[in-house]
């Protein structure tokens, strides 16, 4: 098969869709494999160092996707990448599904095969796939540490000759994948850390990372946690005493570092302006959520805001930041997914009956193809 690597050129993007430690793994499958030039530079890899594997450089997209079976990307290629690639080739990526805009009629006048890896499902099977998954760890944990520098004060308890420096305390808000790594991380750099979820299930995990999970504890609580997972929607009233219970919690907060979200959906508000000038000056949010509108409504995309003394961040690109693992990772993960695109000769074949493709399909033969965009 021939893979070709695109250059990444959205603003901030460091990560690259191969390392110089994949492309051994494409040879040794005997696969060629060609990249823009300059492709992982920013992630830490010379040219020199995926040639040394085996990798041919080349200086377009163009030259480099010429007759690619595949072509592999971090973010959605912009239009006139796309319409450099070759007719029939298959797209893999973060192709942001849920934002489409013209890409679809884009993807379909090139009659691209496009896979995003958003939507490989969140089975058991799924997970060597599952590029959210990595890049949200990355992710939890750079936010932990841009909120740690951002406090300017310290993060662990300092007992000094000169008097003793209390702890930092941090609240993580959602401990879903990022949640928990942010609150791991918190921990190892000596904060008091808290953290709340919808699902009362995530207590157990939340406690298991030495954190403390901050819930209204009643009857309903406990009922939810038995169920498990996603299974039980709360009730109003519960709701609106949680909210309650996690607004004066924040009040004593030195970081807040927010994760909620509902996949597709707009991020729910978590801290209201009013929450935000109930902290102290110095406080700081890292609103994670903030490229699906934010849990906090002050948070701006690539912005520190700053209001009432308090710093409101909203880095849109967390995993970037720590862009040599994360290119590492998502290179994991898309190899991972080969054996559902190899025929038993070893060329591009894609096994469109498995769970994991269709759902991960969107255009293939110049036809959008999966369910989710066409309703
Ligand atoms: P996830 O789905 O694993 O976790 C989200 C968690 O939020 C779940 O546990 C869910 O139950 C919880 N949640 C939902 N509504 C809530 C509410 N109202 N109150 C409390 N908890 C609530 O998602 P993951 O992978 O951990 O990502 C979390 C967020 O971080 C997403 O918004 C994602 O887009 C964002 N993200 C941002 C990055 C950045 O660079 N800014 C990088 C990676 C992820």
């Amino acid at each position: 098969m021939k893979i070709s690597v695109l250059k990444e050129s959205h603003p901030g993007e460091a990560r690259v869709a191969m390392t110089p430690g994949t492309v051994t793994k494409y040879k040794s499958e005997g696969h060629e494999v060609r990249l823009v030039s300059g492709a992982g530079l920013a992630a830490g890899f010379r040219d020199s160092a995926y040639e040394d594997e085996g990798a041919v450089i080349a200086d377009t997209p163009q030259a480099a996707c010429a007759e690619a079976d595949m072509v592999l990307c971090v973010n959605r290629p912009e239009p006139d990448v796309i319409a450099q690639l070759p007719e029939g080739a298959a797209l893999i990526g973060l192709l942001d599904p849920f934002n489409t805009g013209e890409a679809l009629e884009e993807f379909n006048a090139r009659k691209l095969t496009t896979l995003a890896l958003e939507w490989a499902p969140r089975i058991t099977r799924a997970q060597p796939v599952d590029a959210l998954s990595s890049q949200s760890n990355l992710a939890g944990y750079r936010a932990a540490l841009e909120g740690a520098h951002l406090y300017g004060r310290a993060m662990p308890m300092m007992m000094t000759a000169a008097g003793t420096v209390s702890p930092a305390k941090v609240f993580v808000m959602g401990a879903g994948v990022a949640g928990l790594q942010a609150i791991a991380t918190a921990r190892r750099l000596g904060a008091v850390v808290t953290a709340t979820d919808v699902r009362a299930a995530a207590k157990e995990q939340v406690e298991s990372l030495g954190a403390k999970f901050i819930a209204v504890e009643d009857e309903e609580f406990s009922a939810a946690e038995t169920a498990g997972g996603y299974a039980r929607e709360m009730s109003d009233d519960y709701k609106a005493r949680q909210a309650e219970l996690t607004a004066s919690h924040i009040s004593k907060q030195d970081i807040v570092i927010t994760t909620a979200l509902i996949p597709g959906r707009p991020a729910p508000v978590l801290i209201t302006q009013e929450m935000v000038e109930t902290m102290h000056p110095g406080a700081v949010i890292i609103d994670m959520a903030v490229t699906q509108g934010g849990n906090c409504p002050l948070s701006r995309p690539d912005e520190i805001v700053e209001h009432a003394g308090v710093k409101v961040a909203g880095f849109s690109n967390l995993a970037a930041r720590v862009a040599t693992d994360a290119s590492s990772l998502y290179a994991r993960n898309i190899h991972n997914f080969l054996p559902l695109a190899t025929g038993e000769d070893g060329s591009f074949q894609l096994d469109t009956e498995d769970e994991i493709v269709s759902a991960m399909l969107l255009t293939h033969g110049g036809e959008t193809v999966n369910e989710r965009l066409k309703s």
